[in-house]
């Protein structure tokens, strides 16, 4: 009944009634950080960890495991250490109280990040003090007391936030605020309110570097954890080809071609990241990300063994997979209809083995889900089998549906809207 179900699990015969002051916690150094082992017997409950996140997630397998516990051991660690979700606060607004709600339901399910995305064509989420105007362009916002409230938060449980300051495409509602960033001076925009992308990017200029390094010191100061993402992803050519500034700069940098501009942003970006000892995250699409930078791979499966063979580190998130917002079935309607996640090719996503493959990751994007109870509903069962997934514990489909009724239940008697269960 155990979800993520834990690696390894010898029960014997009998059976010991759980009570919290019959648990005897010792570290052991000879298991990993976020690993245990619970010895039930009728002594008593031994939990040894590597490291308090592993004496957490101890006590979350107690606490699944119910009023009668099986004698025997469970010996349980992670396969990645990055088992992220990424929610999209930017096309819709997501309260605090929600965030801290999915914490809690991410960190029951021994998920320890969660990537926040911050700004897109159609919002930034995130107040930054230098740039006022970022925010009051676009309505609801993160203040910096709601992140450091998000970041203590999910430290206690042993989660990770992972912020994303888009660039240099998906960045309309920061050029509505701030348009001498754009590659047309001359151009009002506005924050967008269609989906799909936005044929704007930020322009080549150095005070433009230096703007979006400024915004990511802000970043740096509240968010303690190593890594930064930056985006990346669907960026456009257009405007750095057809205008004659952009073309200026792009012979006085020695770049080749409008083409290698994104990768140009995406370096300046690592490089001030770098003297700040924090770890540049990007979308990737093709192998043209600075050194040193850690790759999700959002595209296919194959695209994640390819960016590790380049010696990066990589967090998997082929969209067929891991692509929660996709509906489970086919629906009518504006979703995607074309691209459907069961909850079973969820289930079956079989993350490849490779030095660099530090992670895997679902993803939230929330053109279509306004509400917290609309991402709830995608989220949930899929990200069941995604834990599973994660904590590298997948294995026979037909017992992951039997093991998931109990969750369900205790889901829906936490208020949480649970989608259909489509197996
Ligand atoms: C993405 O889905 N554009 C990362």
């Amino acid at each position: 009944m155990i979800i993520p179900r834990p690696r390894d699990l010898a029960v014997l015969g009998g059976s010991v009634a759980f009570s919290e002051d019959l648990v005897r916690h010792r570290p052991d150094p000879g298991l990993p950080e976020e690993g245990y082992r619970l010895t039930l017997n009728e002594g008593g409950i031994e939990l040894a960890s590597g490291g308090p996140a592993g004496a957490y997630y101890g006590r979350q397998t107690l606490r699944q495991l119910g009023e009668r516990l099986p004698e025997g051991v469970i010996e349980d660690a992670p396969r990645f250490g990055w088992r992220g979700v990424m929610l999209d606060v930017a096309r819709h607004f997501m309260p605090k109280a929600f965030i801290l709600r999915l914490i809690d339901l991410i960190a029951e399910l021994k998920l320890n990040v969660l990537h926040l995305h911050l700004t897109d064509d159609q919002g930034w989420r995130l107040e930054i003090r230098r740039y006022p105007r970022l925010t009051e362009v676009s309505g609801d916002h993160y203040t910096h007391e709601d992140i450091r409230e998000i970041v203590a938060y999910a430290a206690d449980r042993f989660v990770r936030i992972v912020p994303e300051i888009g660039l240099p495409g998906h960045v309309q509602a920061a050029l509505a605020a701030y348009p001498e960033l754009g590659n047309d001076p001359s151009e009002t925009y506005e924050v967008w309110t269609k989906w799909g992308i936005s044929e704007h990017t930020l322009n080549l200029e150095e005070e433009t570097i230096a703007f979006f390094q400024h915004v990511l010191d802000e970043v740096c100061d509240l968010f303690p954890g190593e890594y930064v993402h930056v985006g990346g992803d669907e960026c456009r050519n257009d405007e750095w080809e057809r205008t004659p500034r952009a073309q200026e700069r792009i012979r006085e940098l020695g770049l080749p071609g409008a083409h290698a501009c994104r990768a140009w942003i995406t370096a300046r970006m690592a490089e001030h990241l770098a003297k700040k000892d924090r770890k540049l995250v990007y979308w990737y699409e093709k192998p043209d990300g600075p050194p040193g930078a850690t790759t999700m791979t959002w595209l296919d499966e194959e695209s994640g063994e390819l960016a590790a063979l380049e010696g990066r580190d990589v967090v998997l998130a082929p969209h067929l997979r891991t692509y929660l917002d996709y509906p489970p079935e086919q629906e009518a309607g504006p979703f995607f209809p074309d691209r459907v996640l069961s909850l079973s090719n969820t289930y079956h996503f079989a993350p490849p083995s490779a030095p660099g493959i530090i992670g895997v990751q679902a993803q939230l994007w929330t053109e279509y889900m306004p509400t917290p109870a609309d991402v709830e509903r995608q989220a949930f069962p899929r990200l069941l089998a995604f834990a599973e997934v994660a904590w590298g514990s997948a294995g026979d489909y037909s017992d992951f549906l039997r093991r998931l009724d109990p969750h369900l239940t205790r889901l829906a008697a936490q208020g949480v809207s649970v989608g259909p269960l489509i197996p």
